[in-house]
């Protein structure tokens, strides 16, 4: 696998593998790679003849005052994970090879209504940073898929929408949710519970699950989530919020089928989030 830091160096190897007629996948990630990452990069393998992988950490995307800086850089190991996952090329920009004119004076994109309300609401400006760097990796590497992970429901549906408005030529692929054996979704931020933290993590997908079940059962939805609330409260979360929408992520209506579960909430500093698809009875 071949490492690049600048953007000359990669147009001239994406040239080579257009050359040969070869279909290009991308996985943009900001490192730290676990179980879930490598899915990604499985598909990806699927999907496109060569693999492409990103890692940056994008400080459009944090609050300020959120872990930019705590951020777990793992470079050489995650050279060594992606290389034995397949992964054909990797690039690794510096922030001043990204956003030449500094953050203040960067052209940002935003995706409206989708990136509102949920993460997008306890995190100002987070899906502006995030499709403005998906747009950047768009362009640069021009890829006929990406990949990206289903735990960030939210993200996958703004980049879905970033794609259709802006005509990205691109096939857009959600990979499902890899999951601890007990059932904690695996997330760079895991990394930050301590022992305590990580043995009750779990209980976040464990209400997720309940709750799922209560609401394909026909349980009304308000007293449903208020539960789901109580409880993860009870287990020592401090939820940011747990709602159910619809799978396009608007409001739940009388004849919702197709539903998704949504949660993000803290334990001591960590946000950690998770969803559960389900379908409403009729
Ligand atoms: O999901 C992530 O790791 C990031 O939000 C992404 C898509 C790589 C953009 O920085």
């Amino acid at each position: 696998m071949r490492t690049l830091r600048d953007i000359p160096a990669l147009r001239e190897t994406l040239g080579e593998y257009r050359q040969r007629g070869q279909r290009i996948a991308l996985v943009p990630t900001m490192g730290n790679l676990h179980a879930g990452h490598l899915a990604l990069v499985e598909a990806a393998r699927r999907h496109g003849d060569v693999v492409v992988a990103t890692i940056f950490v994008n400080p459009l995307q944090f609050g300020p005052s959120e872990d930019l800086d705590a951020y777990p850089r793992t470079l050489a190991d995650d050279q060594d994970k992606l290389a034995q996952a397949g992964c054909d090329l990797l690039f690794t920009p510096d922030t001043a090879m990204l956003y030449p004119r500094g953050l203040d004076g960067q052209t940002r994109v935003c995706v409206p209504a989708v990136s509102e309300g949920l993460c997008g609401g306890a995190r100002p400006g987070h899906f502006d940073g995030v499709s403005t760097v998906v747009s950047i990796l768009f362009n640069l590497v021009q890829p006929d898929t990406a990949c990206f992970g289903e735990k960030d429901y939210q993200q996958l549906a703004v980049i879905r929408k970033l794609v259709e408005d802006l005509h990205f030529p691109i096939e857009i692929v959600g990979v499902p949710i890899v999951r601890a054996d007990d059932g904690l979704a695996l997330s760079s931020r895991n990394g930050y519970l301590d022992p305590d933290q990580r043995a009750t993590a779990p209980s976040l997908y464990r209400t997720l699950c309940e709750l799922r079940n209560a609401l394909e059962a026909g349980e009304p939805i308000a007293t449903s989530l208020e539960t789901g609330l109580a409880r993860l409260r009870e287990s020592g979360f401090e939820p940011d919020y747990l709602e159910l929408r619809d799978a396009d992520l608007a409001a739940v209506t009388a004849t919702t089928r197709d539903a998704v579960l949504l949660a993000a909430a803290r334990l001591g500093p960590t946000r950690l989030i998770d969803n559960l698809t389900l379908t409403l009875p009729r």
